[in-house]
């Protein structure tokens, strides 16, 4: 059921992400609208115009970011555009919702942080996983239960059955040779690529778990095609840390944690997101000598985290999404990361520039 008092979005993208997620989570959140979709691919537009029926369609972002009643953008668009259409959204007054990861590198991220705090306006990354009502319960759990952290694991494993499994659950997904692309193709260098985008889910799940990453350490092994990373974490809280990324696996998709903690323990085992199923998540504690485990059968990550964004706006609900300074400290980690692997040493997270 819709709220009486909506957020206005305009969807900028009309690419896979928003036809799997960002359109139907709008359509479905109970405060927000889905007034407006952007597209540069007029055939594009036509398609999802005609399943969505927005108020408006648009194939020019600047001719949608001038329209009035439009409160918040959501970018669902190519890593390399982020952050100027981002800068752009907000110089027109826009709150931003913006697909992970935030941007490709460290110094453009860190501008757009400047600009974001001089605006007042609500940026959010979408770290979709935070919105796992699984994840939720285990970060409640080690704020409010857990005591000091000892040790953090955590790991991302893609399945070679991966789109086997997106072909059912998604909805036939249109394509267009009138996409905006950014140029030179950047998801043909496999090994940056899987690293941005994969494991920009692995790095803020573990920030958001354990806290603040300072320094890492990480190998990386490419063979037969897949390309596996171990990454020692360091936590600025003392925990030791662990973080494994291999894609594809030859196995099922796997994502999870296990955490280790002075009151308890906390173990966490996510279904391929697509499922939208809650993870599922067992949380110790020695105070009652009970595990417990949320149900959370609403578990539509997309639809949560954009109504999440919309009570920061509407109602002044304290943020949990990730914000800007978390995608900047996630784009460093992930930079560290790389960097780790040319140098064979530890990186220190403050040290990084550039993009992995
Ligand atoms: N959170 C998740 O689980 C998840 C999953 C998949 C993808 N993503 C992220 O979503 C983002 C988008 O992915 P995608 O595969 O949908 O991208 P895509 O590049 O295939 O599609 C983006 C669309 O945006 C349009 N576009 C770009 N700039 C435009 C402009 N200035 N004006 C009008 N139209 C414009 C393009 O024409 C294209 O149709 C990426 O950052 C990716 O990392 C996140």
């Amino acid at each position: 059921m819709k709220e009486t008092d909506l957020l206005n979005v305009g969807v900028l993208g009309a690419g896979p992400i928003s036809q799997a997620a960002h359109f139907e989570a709008c359509q479905k959140a109970r405060n927000v609208r889905l007034f407006a979709i952007c597209d540069q691919s007029s055939e594009l537009l036509e398609a999802v115009g005609a399943i969505y029926q927005p108020e408006k369609r648009y194939r020019e972002f600047d001719e949608m970011l001038a329209d009035s009643d439009i409160h918040a953008v959501i970018v669902a668009t190519a890593d390399q555009f982020h952050v100027a259409q981002c800068r752009a959204a907000l110089r027109a007054g826009k709150h931003v919702l913006v697909e992970k990861p935030l941007g490709v590198s460290v110094e453009e991220i860190a501008e757009l942080g400047a600009e974001v705090e001089q605006t007042g306006l609500v940026l959010q990354a979408g770290h979709n996983r935070r919105f796992d009502p699984g994840v939720a319960h285990a970060h409640s759990f080690v704020q409010d239960e857990l005591g000091r952290m000892q040790s953090y694991r955590g790991w991302y494993r893609d399945s070679t059955s991966r789109y086997a499994m997106t072909d059912n659950l998604q909805p036939l997904i249109r394509h267009s040779s009138q996409a905006r692309r950014p140029e030179g193709d950047p998801k043909r260098d496999r090994e940056k690529y899987f690293l941005l985008t994969h494991g920009s889910h692995l790095l803020d799940t573990g920030r958001f778990l354990a806290g603040e990453i300072t320094a890492v350490r990480a190998r990386h092994n490419e063979s037969f095609g897949a390309h596996c990373w171990f990454i020692e974490l360091t936590f600025a809280s003392g925990a030791l840390g662990h973080a494994e990324l291999t894609v594809p696996c030859r196995g099922d998709f796997e994502e999870g944690f296990d955490i280790g903690g002075e009151f308890g323990s906390v173990r966490g085992r996510l279904p391929l997101t697509w499922y939208h199923k809650c993870g599922e998540v067992e949380c110790f504690s020695v105070r009652d000598g009970m595990y417990r485990r949320p149900l959370g059968a609403d578990a539509f990550s997309y639809r949560l985290q954009v109504e999440a964004f919309a009570d920061v706006i509407l109602r002044g609900v304290r943020q949990t999404g990730a914000g800007v300074g978390d995608g900047l400290a996630c784009m460093q980690a992930l930079v560290a990361v790389a960097r780790s692997v040319e140098q064979g040493a530890t990186v220190q997270l403050r040290d990084v520039t550039g993009g992995v």
